[in-house]
Order: structure tokens, then sequence, then C-alpha cells
């Protein structure tokens, strides 16, 4: 790029390809040429590198941590929000658990699920509140785990505090039950309720690694993260969410992103929702 701050050619371009990929099983596209610059300058700027291959040769070299960190969050896309894909909720709060409250007995009133890849937090938020809108108040044991690589954003979903705009489409009765309105200074901004929050563990899990639970889950929400990992990480990574599913558990997956052709262990119950078959 003529007149760039940063030298940044070709192959610097395939060598952080090759590295985002290694490292998180993101497949970058060849048109995120310059989304991959405007990204990682900030990263070039204040660690003092004048060109993309020094960047990329101490990435490589250094062994520093932190640094791999910050390049994979300069990288992953985290866009998400309340109630995104609302069927899938609707879904959740007027058939899947209505039927689970139905068919469980008294000594199986046990509910697990991940959200992988949950970003800034909207997702496993949304869920925690269908689960306390729905669930009898006492009596069941569940809990969300709400992982992703970025550990950025996983500090914001941690925090659990929200700009006014970012809830504002959500109804009234939600609104006051479900967020405290800041004051002062923290005026425009909301905080989740301690309900919502105490259904929820939040970790940093690079979903490439080996995973530390044992599941199994009842309910895997993996929605729009695959999208960015290329056939082969997407057939691992659904055979790997088939086996730590309980039997007849449910994938939620994003609006683009299907399991057809990838794998042949969930049949597809409609609107990108599939169940684990026996
Ligand atoms: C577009 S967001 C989706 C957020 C939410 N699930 C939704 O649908 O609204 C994708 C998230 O996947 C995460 N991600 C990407 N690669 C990952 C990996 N290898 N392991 C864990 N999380 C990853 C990103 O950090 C990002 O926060």
């Amino acid at each position: 790029m003529a007149g760039a701050e940063f030298e940044f050619s070709d192959q610097d371009f395939q060598r952080v390809r090759r590295i985002i990929n290694q490292v998180a099983g993101i497949s970058l596209a060849d048109g995120k040429r310059e989304l991959v610059y405007s990204r990682l300058s900030r990263r070039l700027r204040q660690r003092g590198f004048r060109r993309f291959e020094d960047y990329c040769d101490f990435l490589e070299t250094s062994g520093d941590e932190t640094e791999l960190s910050e390049f994979v969050n300069a990288l992953t896309t985290n866009l998400t929000s309340f109630f995104r894909e609302s069927h899938h909720f609707e879904f959740l709060a007027k058939e899947l658990l209505p039927g689970l409250i139905r068919s469980r007995g008294l000594n199986n009133r046990r509910i697990r699920i991940w959200s992988a890849g949950c970003s800034t937090g909207e997702e496993p938020y949304s869920i925690a509140i269908v689960l306390r809108e729905v669930l009898p108040a006492t009596g069941w044991d569940v809990k969300i785990l709400a992982t992703d690589l970025d550990s950025n954003v996983l500090a914001t979903a941690e925090r659990g505090v929200y700009e006014w705009n970012r809830v504002k489409d959500l109804s009234e009765p939600r609104l006051r039950r479900w967020f405290q309105k800041g004051r002062n200074a923290q005026a425009g901004w909301v905080r989740v309720a301690p309900a919502l929050r105490d259904l929820i563990t939040f970790r940093q899990l690079n979903l490439m690694d080996d995973w530390p639970m044992r599941g199994p889950f009842d309910l895997i929400f993996c929605r729009n993260v695959v999208i960015y990992f290329d056939k082969p990480t997407q057939q691992i990574l659904f055979e790997r969410y088939a086996d730590i599913l309980a039997e007849r558990g449910h994938l939620f997956v994003g609006h683009s992103e299907s399991l057809f052709k990838v794998t042949e262990r969930f049949a597809p119950l409609g609107k990108t929702i599939y169940q684990r078959c026996l």
C-alpha cells in the first residue's frame, strides 16, 4: 500500500492468515487484507514495529503470550446483540423448556447450557432471561457456561454493564425486571440483574484447544462463530459438540451457518436449530 504507515506485503498478509488459522481456526478470506492492516496497525504502533514482517517474526519467535492474545483479539469479529435471532429464544421459551419441565422427573431437574463464542455476553444473558422467566423459581439446578477466546470481550461480558442503546429495544417489563439503570456518572448505562449473573460462569476458552469440562450439556449455542472456520475445522468442532451434548441435546447455530454436508450426528429441527441423533 503506497504511502502506508507500515510495510505490509502480500507475503505478510499470508503469514497473518496462517498464524490466526493455527491459533484460532479462523480462516481470513482474500478480501480481508485491508481489514487486517487496519486492525493490526495499532498493535504495531504500540509495540514499536515499522513492518508487519517484524511483528510476525515477534509473534512467532518471542513466546509473548500477551501479544499473541492481543493479535487474536484484534482479528476476531465480535458483533452480537440481546435476543439476536429471536426465533431461537422463542423456541427455547415456548417449546424446549416447557418440554423439559414436562418430561423431567423430580430427581432430574438439572439443565446445563453452553454459550460457545459468547462475545460481550448478550447471548448468555438473553438465555438467562428466558430461563428465569420460564422455569419455576425453585427446584431446578441450572447453569450456563459462557466462553470466548477473546479476553477483551469476555471482560465486558463478566462486567455485565451495557450502554442503554444496546438494550433500548427490549420490552419495558424485561428492562424493568432484568436491568438496573445507572445514575449520575453511570447515567446512560445499565447493569444486568444479579439473578441473571448468578446463572452464568464466564471462562476464556479457545474452541480449538482441549476442553476442560466434561458435560453433558443439554443445549449448546454456537452462533455466528463457525462462519469464520473452514469446513474441516467445522467438521471436527461439530463432532466434539455431538460428543459433549446429552442424547437428544440441542445445538443452535447462526443464521448463515448449516450442518448440511458437515456432520450427520444432528437432525435439523428448522430455523438453524439441531438435535443430536441417538
Ligand atoms: C460474531 S461473535 C458471535 C457472538 C454470539 N454468539 C452471537 O451470535 O451473537 C463470534 C465470537 O466467536 C469468538 N471466537 C472466534 N474464534 C474462536 C475460537 N477459536 N474459540 C473461541 N471463540 C472464538 C470471537 O471472539 C467472537 O466473540
